[in-house]
């Protein structure tokens, strides 16, 4: 069993685990040179042998535990046929959404035109050792609604929760399709799902039950019920972590660099915690950093726990700087 798993179903604390959300990205120099000839970033996420070879990247070059499939959340809206481009330095832009055209699409369809995903994991597990996890994603439904709304700010963001019967209406469709999802990558090979809801923090506490925790909870229930082990990433929330964690019990919690890894240690209780330290450490010297990776390890030094950030790599982080914190994780 991989040293991820050993954590998140046994609880063990004598091993460590680390991985990195974008791990697999812009901050490797071999990334950006494939990325410099595959324009069109859709299409290489399409592209089942170089999304394999991206995946590898990280894992030949530092002490990994586990990959992490390359592709992005919004490939399930745009297989559910909203065209999606990435800008340089604007980020992704999704066409009009379009409710008939959306619940017009069916499952067979979204399984054969995601199927580069699939075979992409099958050929990174076929590479990946043994001990280590293959990690699949999804975005949960709010958050893949601020892209496909397109209303990606706090106040944007009322209009589409003006007619929230509406709203519901989709989030019921898209749960479909994510757990689908879900179903292929793992039937394709990996073994642990990360579930991102990077924009849950631009809810306000009262929408945060019917919009966050319920969604997750659908799509963590359907993961238990089928032994698929499931983490949890609603960033931004706050205290309201706790609610989450009582509503939506996923198997781990990964805390973002807002929260207090000791109010976290105390409060969220009956879960594994992953995560937490700031991306931005990684920019500052090395005895900063080792500092900052010490107090996380500390504090979660007799509890299950994965070693990770509060949020992803940002591109300018030194490849040699992040090996240097890997080694320093596993000698601590
Ligand atoms: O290494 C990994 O973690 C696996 C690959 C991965 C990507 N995106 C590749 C990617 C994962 C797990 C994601 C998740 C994702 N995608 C999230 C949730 C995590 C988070 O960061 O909050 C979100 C919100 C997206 C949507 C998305 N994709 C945005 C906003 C952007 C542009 C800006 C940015 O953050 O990079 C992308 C593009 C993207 N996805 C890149 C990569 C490597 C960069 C593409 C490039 O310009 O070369």
């Amino acid at each position: 069993m991989s040293t991820l798993k050993k954590i998140l179903l046994e609880k063990q604390i004598d091993c460590k685990s680390i991985w990195f959300m974008r791990q697999a990205g812009r901050y490797l120099p071999e990334f950006r040179k494939i990325r410099s000839q595959n324009k069109n970033f859709i299409k290489l996420c399409f592209n089942s042998n170089l999304s394999s070879e991206i995946s590898l990247q990280p894992i030949n070059r530092f002490d990994l535990d586990s990959a992490i499939i390359f592709s992005d959340i919004l490939l399930v809206p745009y297989v559910l046929g909203q065209d999606v481009k990435f800008v340089k330095d604007v980020g992704p832009i999704v066409n009009k959404f379009e409710l008939d055209k959306f619940l017009s699409n069916d499952i067979e369809e979204f399984s054969r035109k995601m199927d580069p995903v699939y075979r992409a994991i099958e050929k990174t597990r076929k590479k990946l050792n043994k001990n280590k996890s293959l990690i699949s994603f999804i975005g949960a439904p709010w958050t893949l609604l601020t892209y496909m709304l397109g209303k990606k700010n706090k106040d944007g963001k009322k209009d589409f929760l003006k007619d929230k019967k509406k709203t519901n209406l989709i989030i019921k469709d898209l749960i479909k399709y994510l757990c689908l999802h879900i179903k292929n990558q793992i039937n394709s090979g990996s073994d642990v799902v990360q579930i991102f809801d990077s924009w849950a923090g631009l809810l306000d506490k009262n929408d945060l039950h019917e919009f966050c925790f319920k969604p997750n909870y659908e799509i963590v229930k359907f993961c238990k019920k089928n032994k698929i082990p499931v983490i949890c990433f609603p960033r931004g929330i706050g205290s309201e972590y706790l609610n989450f964690n009582k509503e939506v019990q996923p198997d781990a919690l990964n805390i973002d660099y807002e929260i207090d890894p000791k109010w976290a240690r105390e409060n969220l209780k009956n879960v594994v915690l992953q995560g937490g330290m700031h991306p931005q450490f990684l920019l500052k010297s090395e005895e900063k950093i080792y500092t900052e990776a010490k107090k996380y390890l500390d504090i979660f030094k007799d509890v299950p726990y994965i070693f990770n950030l509060g949020h992803g790599l940002v591109p300018e982080t030194n490849p040699e700087k992040l090996k240097k914190l890997i080694e320093f994780v596993r000698q601590y």
